[in-house]
């Protein structure tokens, strides 16, 4: 379809300028997005980002408690006629206190041509998709013949990475899991055992897990002060490393010493390293994900170069999956029109 008739279907469907979609965490959740769109959806933001074909300021916010953040992410993407606004907030210790995410948040989708906007989504569960295919593409393009793959943090996003990374590291034979929480690890390895064939094992420590895995990931807490729960000595020459919890779970010795550290969006990093994210310092970065995604940059070297990917998240993502959520949610009318 090309974009005057994906319009077009919008403006049968909807009338721009008086009202929007409105689409809750559900109806986002069933819209029919299979794991192979969100990784070609996230594919094309990350290419987009990486030839600098879209506009996306750094994320502004406010903290109201320390470790809190909330943030404004709007972008757009010309190729995708996809702009919008991601307000979403995290509040690491959500789970424990209130039974409630960590993450939370909402989508605004606007019309291109007129401004107007059309839609409004609940971003949890975009957030809970982009963040992995943003990982497994990362990984699939630095390490692509990894057989064993390391997942600290069970939870939403350790289940959804499980779920993503068997698709892009396609020689995966073991996924070694670990989290402080052990029922964590339990319902983990219950949802997602079922849907894959690379074995799921439950990590003994973080360092079993450090010395059993090609490519690690993280995806924990962000906090302040990094926890530096792998040491350095355990990480070794050829792995790759992909933190989704910027400074917070890996030794910030590993960062600095990498032989090159990406990241998605140097902008991010260094307004992260402004608000004290990274105590000792941000490490030097030798380039963004979507450059190696576009293939303007070369991924993986040699079998030695021990490589840091570490992605806090991008709006380009969260708009170009929203405009398809948007788009399919019309198409079967979910959702309930609400007047502006
Ligand atoms: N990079 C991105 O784009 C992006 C997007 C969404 C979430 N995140 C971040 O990913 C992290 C996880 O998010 P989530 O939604 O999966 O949260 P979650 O609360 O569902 O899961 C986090 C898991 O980490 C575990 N954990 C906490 N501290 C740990 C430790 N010291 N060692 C081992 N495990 C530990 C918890 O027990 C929990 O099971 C958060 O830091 C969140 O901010 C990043």
């Amino acid at each position: 379809m090309n974009d005057t008739k994906e319009r077009e279907k919008m403006i049968g469907k909807l009338k721009i300028g008086s009202e929007l979609l409105y689409l809750t965490r559900e109806e986002v959740t069933n819209a029919g997005l299979t794991i192979g769109n969100i990784l070609d959806l996230t594919k094309e933001a990350l290419i987009a980002h990486g030839t600098k074909n879209h506009e996306m300021p750094a994320k502004i916010g406010v903290h109201p408690f320390r470790e809190v953040f909330y943030h404004a992410m709007p972008a757009y993407v010309p190729r995708k006629n996809a702009v919008g606004l991601k307000w979403i907030e995290c509040y690491p210790s959500n789970p424990e206190k209130y039974g409630l995410p960590q993450t939370t948040g909402l989508l605004i989708m606007n019309d291109v041509m007129t401004g107007c906007p059309v839609a409004l989504m609940d971003a949890t569960w975009i957030t809970a998709m982009r963040t992995p295919a943003v990982t497994a593409l990362a990984a699939g393009a630095l390490h692509p013949d990894a057989a064993s793959f390391g997942m600290y943090g069970c939870g939403v996003q350790g289940i959804e990475h499980c779920r993503y990374i068997v698709h892009t590291l396609e020689k995966l034979e073991k996924i070694f899991v670990y989290d402080i929480n052990p029922r964590a690890v339990d319902k983990l390895i219950e949802t997602v055992q079922p849907q894959i064939e690379a074995e799921i094992i439950r990590g003994e420590n973080p360092e079993a897990v450090a010395k059993s895995c090609e490519v690690l990931c993280s995806a924990t807490v962000i906090l302040l002060e990094p926890l530096a729960a792998v040491k350095d000595e355990w990480i070794s020459a050829g792995q790759t490393i992909l933190p989704c919890d910027l400074n917070t779970y890996f030794d910030p010795a590993t960062l600095k010493r990498a032989d090159r550290y990406f990241v998605d969006s140097s902008e991010e990093h260094e307004l992260f390293a402004s608000m004290g994210y990274f105590p000792g310092g941000l490490p030097t970065i030798s380039g963004e994900t979507g450059e190696i995604i576009a293939k303007t940059l070369s991924g993986r070297n040699n079998n030695s170069e021990l490589i840091v990917c570490s992605n806090i998240g991008m709006a380009v993502c969260d708009v170009v999956v929203g405009k398809e959520v948007l788009m399919q949610a019309l198409d079967q009318d979910l959702g309930r029109k609400l007047p502006l």
